[in-house]
């Protein structure tokens, strides 16, 4: 038999599967891209996750473009971390010209250029879906890893969100949270010294501070009503799934802010979503591109933290996909456990480099058809050394594989298209109304006017003291909370700790 045949008859083997795929290239053989070699990826094993990566330029962005293609095509939404603001094309039809038919008439696939259903988002000032988060929601323990606090100060957090919770003041936006913090330390000191012990002031300030600090970061845009409920990610639209593209161009210098975002919107999939057992397809992909910005300036606890739900999210049927230049960009406890590797070319520059070369040459499967680590450095653009996990977990034969070309537009779009685009969407009909409902701080603002209205009555005709609340009073303030039906309507923003499980507790006081 010769090479070529062998070359076919290994990749046919390897990709036999009893359910559904989708075909990302046909496979390169001595340079030369070979007929009836498609390459594919079973939908079965596409919650296994998956790494992209390439030096700049070699074609992951596309790559990832098309994955998201031929899920949307086979009714599987997917989300798009959309760093550098290059995905949003995927809502116009692609272009057809002599490159790409010619590409697409080599790989073997009809080239039919269409606009898939997008629905554009964002955590800041973009346009599109105001995706949100209550302060309750987001949780104690996100709250201390975004701020940064040390072990103390996380415990005043811990006992923050806790005396809201006991008490029923909602903490929506970051103003709610200022608020009982200020509470904590002036008027409420005495009733929660008696409830939880002393709480230093010092501690206070340095939180407030680092909320201060958190908001020109422009997170206050983030925290508030309405919240954004996960399962909007799975609608389908004409049989088609849609794909949320989350826009991040401004969030590259606030990497704390990104990564804590990824897991805060990875805990809630996970919290909300049910078990899926042994599913035939994902039921939804999630793409990070850069995503060396989620590792690079995470903590040790916060990787651990992201560690542990990429292992989890799985039986919830969501597959997980980092896209970077080097796979060394990801960390090796989550490395480990991708089952798709698309590998585009690396470049050998400096020792660093080569050292990253061969590494990634480890990674991959033995092929008695390339010598990888030499293919790593080769590779033409749009081209990638591909491996996936077969139905049965095993993944099928390396293949350096011509990747097919995105039949949606490869450029982004225009502010025209994108201001139709977000004014045809229901979801932002949904979501982009400010709602400021009574929550922690107007609560606590008519509790103070009560007792000074009351400390009056007492101490009449005398002039006004500084009031001090009396745990009596407290009481009857929280007897009264508790009654107010608003505050039971506001149902799935109040008392939900994000994830309480896998996020695990500070004081073990919390479940
Ligand atoms: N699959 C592909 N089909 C056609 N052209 C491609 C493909 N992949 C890459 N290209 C070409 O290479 C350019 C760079 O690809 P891109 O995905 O943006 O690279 P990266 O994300 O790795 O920096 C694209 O603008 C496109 O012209
Ligand atoms: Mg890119």
């Amino acid at each position: 038999m010769s090479n070529i045949d062998q070359f076919k008859t290994t990749l046919t083997d390897g990709q036999i599967f009893k359910k559904d795929f989708i075909i990302l290239g046909t496979g390169i053989l001595n340079g030369t891209a070979v007929p009836e070699t498609h390459v594919k990826i079973p939908l079965k094993t596409m919650n296994r996750h998956g790494l992209i990566a390439g030096a700049t330029g070699t074609g992951k962005t596309k790559t990832l473009q098309v994955i998201a293609e031929q899920l949307s095509l086979k009714g599987v939404p997917s989300v798009l971390m959309d760093l550098k603001g290059d995905l949003s094309g995927l809502a116009m039809p692609g272009e057809a010209n002599d490159f790409i038919m010619k590409r697409s008439a080599t790989i073997g696939v009809e080239y039919s250029p269409q606009g898939l259903p997008v629905e554009l988002m964002t955590i800041s000032n973009e346009k599109g879906v105001r995706m949100r988060a209550t302060v309750s929601e987001f949780g104690p323990v996100l709250m201390s890893q975004i701020l940064e606090v040390n072990d103390t100060q996380q415990g005043v957090i811990a006992l923050v969100f806790r005396y809201c919770d006991v008490n029923h003041l909602p903490l929506v936006d970051l103003k709610d949270f200022k608020r009982v913090l200020q509470f904590v330390t002036n008027e409420g000191k005495e009733a929660i010294t008696k409830e939880f012990g002393q709480v230093s002031s010092a501690s206070v300030n340095t939180i407030m501070r680092k909320i201060i600090e958190l908001e020109q970061q422009g997170a206050d845009r983030f925290f508030g009503e309405r919240s954004f409920e996960v399962e909007d990610f799975t609608r389908t639209k004409d049989g088609k799934g849609v794909i949320s593209v989350i826009r991040l161009t401004d969030i590259q210098s606030k990497p704390k802010l990104f990564s804590t975002f990824m897991l805060s919107l990875l805990s809630e999939i996970y919290e909300t979503f049910p078990e899926q057992g042994d599913a035939d397809q994902p039921k939804l992909c999630l793409f990070i591109d850069e995503a060396h910005l989620v590792f690079s300036n995470a903590s040790k606890d916060l990787l651990e933290k992201i560690e542990a739900i990429i292992k989890l999210i799985r039986s919830k049927g969501v597959g997980v996909f980092f896209c970077t230049q080097t796979p060394t960009d990801v960390p090796d406890n989550v490395l480990g456990q991708l089952g798709l590797k698309v590998q585009h070319a690396l470049r050998a520059f400096t020792a660093k480099d080569r050292k990253a070369i061969t590494k990634t040459a480890e990674n991959y499967p033995d092929s008695p058809f390339y010598k990888t680590s030499e293919v790593l450095t080769s590779m033409g653009i749009g081209e990638a050394l591909i491996t996936a996990l077969n139905e049965k977990g095993i993944p099928t034969p390396l293949a350096h594989t011509l990747v097919r070309a995105p039949i949606t537009r490869m450029d982004i779009l225009e502010d025209a298209e994108i201001n139709s685009l977000v004014s045809k969407s229901d979801l932002v009909q949904k979501y982009n109304q400010d709602i400021d409902q009574e929550s922690a701080y107007e609560m606590l603002e008519r509790k103070m006017m009560q007792l000074e209205k009351e400390q009056e009555k007492v101490t009449l005709p005398k002039p006004a003291t500084k009031t001090v609340p009396k745990p009596k009073q407290e009481e009857s303030f929280i007897e009264e909370l508790s009654k107010n039906t608003m505050v039971r309507q506001m149902g799935r923003t109040l008392f939900r700790e994000l994830a309480r499980g896998i996020l695990g507790s500070f004081s073990g006081k919390r479940r």
